[in-house]
């Protein structure tokens, strides 16, 4: 895992105004435009991480040995078909990835034909939308390319039951406060899964590092959605939203046979609920957005974008 930042902002839970919360939604944009480039509609991709996806490609890193028993995850990446505890940790380790993913990928394909597109997207917070959920749809392709350097290529994406999928479609009404918690959800989630490549994957080092850079692409992102989501909600949403953490993230994780053996839920719940930016990979402040009511008073007081701008 990299050194961890010791830099403390404000809670994620900070009140703020309505004010802020507009200008911060400018700023967001701003920065969502300049990290990920131009909007591809018809690939659902961005021009940037494209490039950097494809430079991985370029250089593909490949596990040094093969998973024990490759069929062990095929035959429970989508349900659990096995007793878990029969299973090695390295295979529950992508069969668990696999089912966050694809939940991920359920959600996005079902929002995606609910958004207009971009050339018609009327408002800062429709445009976010769209650049939000074509990066969903980019960390899909990285976590495809993870999978491949452990040797599993012919992963696809199922789609969930009937009733889940429908479930599903009417996410893109659901209130702000739980889509910001399937954010919270989502960085707390990859926080675990960098400390299981440093227990799990000791014996393959060129194909963790790899891994882990396909992470923090993905992480990166979600530590910005956390804040972008955060800033929809005022007052009592945020205090609402946060008595959702713990029973939405275990309700969600209850789903997930494998998390009872790899993650630690109590600490993800504790994560979820002091959440501040700390505690993240050395390096991602300076290139993720945080939005300015989280930032301390003594911090200086540009915006996220024009920090990266290098202006004041
Ligand atoms: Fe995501
Ligand atoms: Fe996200």
């Amino acid at each position: 895992m990299a050194p961890l930042t010791e830099h403390r902002y404000r809670s994620i839970f900070s009140d703020s105004t309505p004010d802020e919360r507009r200008q911060n939604f400018e700023d967001y944009l701003v920065y969502a435009r300049e990290r990920a480039g131009a909007l591809l509609e018809h690939d659902k991709d961005l021009t940037s991480k494209r490039e950097q996806l494809n430079r991985f490609r370029a250089h593909p890193v490949r596990s040094r040995r093969p998973l024990d028993d490759p069929r062990a995850f095929y035959r429970n990446h989508v349900v659990f078909r096995d007793d878990p505890a029969t299973i090695d940790r390295k295979t529950l380790l992508w069969t668990c990835v696999y089912k966050f993913a694809r939940h991920e990928w359920v959600g996005i394909c079902a929002a995606w034909d609910a958004s207009p597109r971009l050339v018609d997207a009327k408002t800062t917070v429709a445009r976010i939308s769209r650049y939000h959920l074509a990066e969903e749809f980019c960390h899909i392709r990285y976590f495809e390319e993870m999978f491949r350097t452990f040797g599993l290529d012919q992963v696809t994406w199922v789609p969930l039951s009937p009733v889940k999928q429908r479930l599903y479609r009417l996410f893109p009404r659901v209130p702000g406060a739980l889509k910001f918690i399937t954010e919270l959800l989502g960085v707390t989630f990859y926080r675990q899964l960098d400390t299981l490549l440093d227990q799990l994957l000791g014996d393959e080092l060129e194909a963790r590092a790899r891994v882990r850079d396909l992470l923090y692409e993905i992480m990166m992102d979600e530590v910005a959605h956390v804040g972008q989501r955060r800033n929809f909600l005022g007052t009592g949403e945020i205090r609402i939203a946060r008595r959702l953490v713990a029973p939405f993230f275990r309700l969600f994780l209850r789903d997930l046979p494998e998390s009872q053996r790899l993650l630690d839920i109590n600490q993800m719940v504790r994560d979820g609920l002091t959440f501040d930016y700390s505690g993240l990979p050395v390096g991602f402040l300076e290139q993720t957005w945080i939005p300015s009511y989280c930032r301390l008073p003594s911090m200086p007081g540009r915006t996220q974008a024009s920090i990266r701008r290098g202006q004041d």
